[in-house]
């Protein structure tokens, strides 16, 4: 049985264990990315924002029993004024009990409003989670853009109330 997922909010002193964490996820996003590490260490552009103290990005653990199950970046996009969670992983001894879907609804309902996710089209996985954190928790709108990296993105736009 998984136990109650407890969520934190990132501080900067904890910057370099969330870069540790977010070199799994980009490399476990990489079978789908394409993405390639540099002398071990892969890029990630928009670290650094968000430790400018800008609320429109934060960041989150999700724990459980005490232990980083996971994290998750969310921020406000600029040009259309929607929140989208921006990346979102599971460590894969969590997978599959229900803390991804708890975790991701808790996040989603901090924030009322205009909403939006975006999930790479080759990962088939990720698209039907989405769905089913979004089933029955809020009526959205579904569509595949090109994207000019050659994978297409799935997006969801939506409202949380
Ligand atoms: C996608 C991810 C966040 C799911 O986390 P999780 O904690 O395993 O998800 P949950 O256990 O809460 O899943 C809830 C439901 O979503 C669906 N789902 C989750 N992962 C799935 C997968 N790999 N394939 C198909 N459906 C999936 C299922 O319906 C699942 O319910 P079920 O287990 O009763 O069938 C996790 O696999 C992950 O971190 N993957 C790598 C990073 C990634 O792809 N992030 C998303 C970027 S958009």
């Amino acid at each position: 049985m998984t136990p109650p997922i407890e969520i934190q909010p990132i501080s900067e002193h904890e910057r370099d264990v969330l870069w540790r964490y977010l070199q799994f996820y980009i490399y476990d996003m990489s079978q789908f990315t394409g993405a390639r590490p540099n002398q071990g260490v892969f890029a990630y552009g928009p670290f650094d924002a968000y430790w400018h103290g800008d609320e429109r990005r934060s960041a989150w653990w999700v724990k459980l029993g005490g232990e980083i199950a996971g994290f998750a970046l969310v921020r406000v996009d600029d040009q259309d004024g929607r929140r989208e969670i921006a990346e979102f992983f599971i460590l894969k001894r969590w997978r599959r009990r229900g803390a991804g879907l708890a975790f991701a609804r808790a996040l989603l309902a901090r924030w009322p409003g205009p909403w939006k996710l975006h999930e790479l089209a080759n990962n088939g996985g990720a698209i039907a989670f989405w769905r089913c954190v979004l089933g029955g928790f809020a009526r959205y709108r579904e569509v595949r853009r090109d994207h000019p990296d050659g994978i297409g993105r799935i997006e969801q736009r939506f409202d949380v109330s």
